[in-house]
């Protein structure tokens, strides 16, 4: 086979959940500060690799498109950041990424998932309502924004052993 080819079949492959490497950050990294206004920085992403986090990337050949990281907590399982890259986001893969998750996070024992969310994520808080998450709580303040500060909406799901 060809390097062209090679490109050709790359492109028909769907994108696959690896788990995240060091060797992954830089595309990590650069993902999350082209998604977010107040990103992850480098030593964020460190640091929760080397607590052990649960952490995947959604690879397409060579390229980061889209990543997880869960935090698990006795029984209770922790959405700590997921973003798909600006130009491949609306075609379903930031919901590959979840439901991936929460089947993981499922198979491991975990019996709810937990995440915070901006309130103006619209388009977040529509995945997660989609994928059964409700709100049970608020914590004032929580974020940096703009202007201030602003809340985050706490979201829990139960996790379906053998469904989700
Ligand atoms: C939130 C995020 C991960 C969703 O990933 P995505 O790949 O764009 O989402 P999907 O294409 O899988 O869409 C899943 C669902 O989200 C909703 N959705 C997708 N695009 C949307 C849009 N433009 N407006 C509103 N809802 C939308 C829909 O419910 C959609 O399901 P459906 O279209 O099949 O009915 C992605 O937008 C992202 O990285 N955002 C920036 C980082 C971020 O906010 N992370 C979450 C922090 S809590």
């Amino acid at each position: 086979m060809n390097v062209a080819q090679a490109v050709a079949l790359n492109r028909l492959l769907p994108p696959e959940i690896v788990a995240m490497r060091a060797a992954d950050l830089a595309q990590v990294v650069a993902l999350e500060a082209a998604v977010q206004d107040f990103p992850w920085r480098e030593r964020n992403f460190t640091d929760s690799l080397a607590a052990g986090h649960h952490a995947w990337i959604l690879r397409h050949g060579a390229a980061c498109l889209g990543f997880s990281i869960l935090m698990y907590v006795i029984d209770e399982a922790h959405l700590l950041n997921i973003a798909i890259a600006p130009g491949a986001q609306g075609q379903g893969l930031g919901a590959r990424l979840l439901r991936h998750a929460m089947r993981e996070a499922a198979r491991d024992g975990m019996g709810k998932l937990f995440l915070e969310v901006r309130p103006s994520n619209l388009r977040a808080l529509q995945i997660y309502r989609a994928f059964g998450f409700r709100q049970i709580g608020l914590r004032k303040a929580y974020y940096p924004a703009t202007e201030g500060r602003e809340d985050a909406l706490v979201f829990c799901a139960n996790l379906e052993h053998g469904k989700e």
